[in-house]
């Protein structure tokens, strides 16, 4: 029996990873803030697939938040032996129109935490020479797209230098960084989808199956889809003041603030 724990669980993507892991039959620790939420996706998973579902209600964004989670990833005598960071959020607006303190909210969440909560399950994985930890990124990483992508360069450049350098101890690291997928994200983050073409987008699910195909096959970057595999592909021949232009505009209509 393995266990995973998995932020930002009760919805879009975090949802996706924490039905598909208990289908396989792991034990799961579920986190984000809202613990209403949480219990009823807990009580869910275990009436569903008979698992063992612990709720750790904790806001990513505060050090409290961050150090519940960071004890609950060190204790010893009931390990975690996959961490799916994927906590994350978009702010309204583009650069100089969001708050610094949006902004360092969005570097709390989308870095520190994601350092910290890494570092806290890499430790014993190590020791007990297995493990795999999972840090949703996005294809923003990839392209000139605000402080959000830039956020998520930083968890690409983090986690495939991590992985790296735990090569041969058993702990397997990787990006997940996928396009658009159809969750609460825009919604939350006030943007419009409209301009987003069809094709564009992406499954939760699907994005869940590529991610853990691509873990088991020791890979430190998915980007789930061919479609995003030839888009991002192709980024790397366009000249990058091109490529600003083209990707600042789709997905980034924001309604008013
Ligand atoms: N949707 C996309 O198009 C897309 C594309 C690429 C990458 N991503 C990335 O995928 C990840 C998941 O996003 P999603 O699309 O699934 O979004 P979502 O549907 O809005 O879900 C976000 C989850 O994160 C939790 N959360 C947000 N802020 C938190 C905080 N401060 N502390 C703890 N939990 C927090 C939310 O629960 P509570 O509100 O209860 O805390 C919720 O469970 C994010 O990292 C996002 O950047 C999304």
């Amino acid at each position: 029996m393995t266990t995973a724990l998995i932020t930002g669980s009760t919805s879009g993507i975090g949802a996706a990873f924490a039905r598909r892991l208990a289908a396989d039959g792991h034990s799961l620790v579920l986190v984000a803030r809202d613990t209403k939420r949480l219990r009823d996706q807990a009580t869910e998973l275990h009436d569903r697939h008979g698992i063992e579902a612990e709720v750790l209600s904790a806001d990513l964004a505060t050090d409290d938040g961050i150090e519940a989670v960071e004890r609950r990833l060190a204790d010893r005598k009931s390990p975690v032996d996959l961490l799916i960071n994927n906590a994350g959020f978009g702010n309204k607006g583009r650069y100089l129109e969001v708050s610094m303190a949006d902004e360092l909210t969005m570097l709390k969440v989308h870095c520190e935490a994601v350092l910290r909560l890494t570092s806290a399950a890499v430790e014993g994985m190590r020791e007990r020479g297995r493990g795999g930890v999972v840090n949703v990124a996005s294809v923003a990483a990839f392209v000139p797209r605000g402080t959000y992508g830039a956020s998520k360069a930083w968890v690409v450049q983090f986690t495939q230098g991590a992985a790296r350098d735990l090569a041969g101890s058993g702990v397997r690291l990787m990006a997940l960084a996928p396009g658009f997928v159809r969750t609460e994200f825009h919604q939350r983050a006030g943007m419009g989808t409209d301009n987003i073409p069809n094709w564009m987008w992406l499954d939760a699910d699907k994005v869940v199956t590529e991610a853990l195909h691509d873990l088991a096959r020791g890979k430190s970057l998915s980007i789930p889809d061919p479609r995003y595999k030839v888009l991002m592909g192709a980024t790397k021949l366009v000249p990058r003041s091109l490529l600003g232009g083209i990707t600042s505009r789709t997905g980034r209509k924001y309604g008013p603030r």
